[in-house]
This record gives C-alpha cells, sequence and structure tokens, in this order.
C-alpha cells in the first residue's frame, strides 16, 4: 500500500490581477505520509496559505504534479476534491471556520454529519481544549482564542486522514498557545494523521517530524543553525 498522503512534484502557482502576474509557487515539491507531522514555517507573503489551498484543492497548480491519496490531481473533478474535504482532509483556515448561526456543539455535529458519522467526540474535545463552557455559545459569543479552539474541535470531529492548518495557534495568547499546543499534537499523534502545519509557535513545529521553509516559492529542510 501506498501511505502517501500528498505528494507534489515541481508545482507552480501564480496569481493574476489583470496584467500583472504574482508567480508565489515557483517549483514546490513536498512528500508527506500517514502518521506523519510537517510544519511550515516562512515570512508573511512567502505562499504558506496558498501552498494549502493547492492541497484542499480549493486552487490548482498551473504546472506541475500533486497527487493527494494517491490520485493525481489531474484525474480530480471538483466534486471529487468536495467529497474530500467533507470525509478525509479538515483545514483549520486562519480566519477559524465555523458556521456563525450555528452553537458551537451544533457546528460539531454538522461537521461530523457532513463526514458521514452519527457519532462524534465533541465533548470530550471541547474539554480537552478547555474549552467545554461555550458549548452552547455561538461563534461571535467566543474569544479569537475559543473560536480557534472550537474550530479544532470541529476539524477532529469529522475523523480527518488529513489535516491542514494554517496558524492554529495564531490567535492565542501565550499562555493558552502554550497548554493548546500539545493537546493539538497529542490528537495528531492518537490518530495518526498526517499534518502539515503552518506555524510560528515553537511549541508545535518542534514536536513535528520535520520543519520546511518556504522560500523563493520552495520548500527547504530547515535548519536551526543557520538561522540562529
Ligand atoms: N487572491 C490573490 N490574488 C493576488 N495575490 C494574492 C492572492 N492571495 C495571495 N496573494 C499574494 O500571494 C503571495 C502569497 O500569499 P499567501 O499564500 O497568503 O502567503 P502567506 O500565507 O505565506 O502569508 C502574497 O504576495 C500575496 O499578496
Ligand atoms: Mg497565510
Amino acid at each position: 500500500m501506498n501511505d502517501a498522503l500528498i505528494q507534489a512534484e515541481n508545482l507552480y502557482c501564480a496569481y493574476r490581477n489583470g496584467a500583472e502576474q504574482i508567480a508565489v509557487l515557483r517549483g514546490l515539491s513536498l512528500e508527506l505520509r500517514r502518521g506523519e507531522a510537517v510544519a511550515v514555517i516562512g515570512p508573511s507573503g512567502s505562499g504558506k496559505s496558498t501552498l494549502l489551498n493547492l492541497l484542499n484543492g480549493l486552487l490548482l497548480p498551473d504546472s506541475g504534479m500533486l497527487r493527494v491519496f494517491g490520485r493525481a490531481h489531474s484525474d480530480l473533478t471538483d466534486s471529487d476534491w468536495a467529497e474530500l474535504r467533507r470525509t478525509r482532509i479538515a483545514t483549520l483556515f486562519q480566519d477559524g471556520n465555523l458556521i456563525p448561526t450555528l452553537t458551537v456543539s451544533r457546528n460539531i455535529v454538522f461537521r461530523a454529519g457532513l463526514a458521514g458519522l452519527e457519532t462524534h467526540e465533541g465533548e470530550v474535545l471541547l474539554a480537552r481544549l478547555g474549552i467545554a463552557e461555550v458549548a452552547h455559545r455561538y461563534p461571535d459569543q467566543l474569544s479569537g482564542g475559543q473560536r480557534q479552539r472550537a474550530a479544532l474541535a470541529c476539524a477532529f470531529a469529522m475523523q480527518p486522514e488529513l489535516i491542514l492548518a494554517d496558524e492554529p495557534t495564531g490567535s492565542l495568547d501565550y499562555t493558552t498557545a502554550q497548554r493548546v499546543a500539545p493537546l493539538f499534537f497529542d490528537a495528531i499523534r492518537e490518530r495518526a494523521l498526517g499534518a502539515l502545519i503552518v506555524t510560528h509557535n515553537p511549541e508545535l513545529a518542534q514536536r513535528c517530524d520535520r520543519i520546511l521553509e518556504l522560500r523563493e516559492g520552495a520548500l527547504h529542510l530547515w535548519d536551526s543553525a543557520l538561522s540562529s
């Protein structure tokens, strides 16, 4: 069995604004296997969010080879991608992804239901993330950090195989981030998920199997010795 969740080779991706073209990814390659967690770091504007959106099918590469779960992107239709996002790939966007008209609990039930699951471990997840008391609140009644943790609970409730996270602890204050980072990581390890985590949080990055830096449109193994 091929246990590669993501295989990307020589990906190019540019945004076009009229005549202007912004080349963001320029020959990016990446492999992520089942049970492996990889941190992606890189300065603002280097293309980290763009990369995540290519990997969940919200953007298409201009050229290069991308396979997810062993399937080539050129063979995946929009509805195939939608199905993957519903059932196998959880994306944690930077600005959270809760439905504003549902309470936190109902968001979790809804998310699990979309993935075809009848049971979910929402209450346990919320308790572990330290936000059991907000289960019956609506997203706009939460602080930024509570909203981010509720979005984490929703992502795990769908029991994904691959998690793509864009700064999952970015809105947390330092103390809460220190507490949530290991919980987030334990949940990934317990479930043997593949995870690609864009983060500047050293607690999270150091727990990953590899740290890659996105620089000049491609990923490079990060060498802390070079950066200090
Ligand atoms: N929809 C878009 N249209 C045009 N340019 C964009 C768009 N989204 C992002 N960009 C540009 O692409 C580059 C990479 O953006 P992004 O992937 O969001 O970087 P990061 O997440 O690393 O901060 C930036 O220069 C940004 O301004
Ligand atoms: Mg970003």
